[in-house]
């Protein structure tokens, strides 16, 4: 089975190596040199990588993302009919992303901006202390990410609600679904953590009319895709000061133009789609398993629902 690794740069013999060191024996080719097109079983890519290039690919019977998210997989032209698409699942993409937002929930809850801006003054001023019992965070997302992220906030103390399409129960964690559940998880997050995939139905969903059922004073942060938030409604809501800050790892366009208003506003915090990055050797093995299913017929690992959109 030929595997074309469609990714450019470094990344391209990182994961050709971590793939190659759990299977010595994989046919790899590397974008742009596919040899044959008719060898090629299986893709692993990118959403830098063209996708109506899969279409030279007769033989192609699984397509493997490099992340955890597929959205950009799944816009126009999309995948070829009936091969089925893989996402990642990894904990050391979980973990790093829970890292991502205990730093920016903790950089928002203990006042970081105002403590940095005292110190660019020689300002020797404590500020009132925070209640973690008080702050109340809402995580949009309950899937791989904002499961562990709801959880590792709640150990620290804070009440956490989580949303999702379906309801679920889990231990510590107030969940809600559906359209009532956004409403009531809008009103009573201190501070709004996005983590959910990017479909029809998730696009622009922070909106000016999200943001002003949140309290006056909460904070957005935002590591899903930039396309969840419609960015000038949220740089409305922060110049009126509904919102008091926001944690960007993703935006729209990627990467930013230097000239958008996203990097200089006072009240944003910005990472350049850095919050969980993979790791080849980490995510290797279950690439390779999903290969190995692919050629023996098995059931396939960590599948695309193409109908939900994640
Ligand atoms: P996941 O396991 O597929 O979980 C998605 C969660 O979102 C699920 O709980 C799902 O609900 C919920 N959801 C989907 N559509 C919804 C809707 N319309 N209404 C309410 N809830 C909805 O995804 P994941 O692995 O946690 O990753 C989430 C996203 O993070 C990825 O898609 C990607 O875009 C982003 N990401 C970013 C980075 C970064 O470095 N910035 C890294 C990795 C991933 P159900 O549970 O009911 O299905
Ligand atoms: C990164 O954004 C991912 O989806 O894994």
């Amino acid at each position: 089975m030929a595997v074309l690794l469609a990714t450019k740069g470094h990344a391209q013999a990182a994961w050709r190596d971590a793939l190659l060191a759990c299977d010595p024996g994989l046919d790899i080719r590397l974008w742009p040199d596919a040899g044959d097109p008719a060898a090629i079983e299986a893709v692993v890519m990118w959403g830098t990588h063209d996708l109506a290039d899969l279409a030279r690919y007769p033989a192609l019977r699984l397509v493997v993302s490099m992340g955890a998210g597929v959205d950009h997989l799944l816009r126009p032209p999309g995948t070829p009919k009936g091969v089925p698409v893989a996402r990642l699942k990894d904990v050391l993409l979980t973990s790093a992303m829970s890292e991502w937002v205990l730093l920016n929930v903790l950089r928002f809850h203990r006042q970081d901006p105002a403590y940095r801006a005292q110190q660019a003054a020689a300002i020797w001023h404590e500020l009132p202390a925070p209640a973690t019992a008080a702050r109340r965070i809402g995580v949009l997302g309950l899937g791989e990410l904002g499961q562990d992220a709801a959880g590792k906030l709640a150990a620290l103390g804070f009440p956490v609600a989580g949303w999702s399409r379906l309801p679920k129960t889990i231990p510590g964690i107030a969940c809600h679904h559906g359209a009532e559940g956004f409403d009531a998880i809008l009103r009573q997050s201190d501070m709004l953590v996005c983590l959910l995939p990017l479909t029809p139905e998730t696009r622009g969903i922070l909106d000016a009319g999200a943001f002003a059922r949140m309290p006056r004073g909460a904070f957005l942060l935002n590591a899903a895709r930039g396309g969840h938030v419609v960015q000038p409604d949220l740089l409305a809501a922060l110049d009126s000061g509904h919102l008091a800050g926001a944690a960007l790892d993703v935006t729209d366009p990627e990467p930013l133009p230097p000239d958008h208003p996203l990097w200089r506003h006072p009240g944003i915090v910005l990472t350049p789609h850095a919050a969980s990055i993979t790791i080849p050797a980490s995510v290797a093995p279950q690439v390779v398993d999903n290969l190995r299913r692919a050629r023996e017929g098995q059931p396939l690992l960590n599948l695309v629902d193409f109908s939900r959109g994640y």
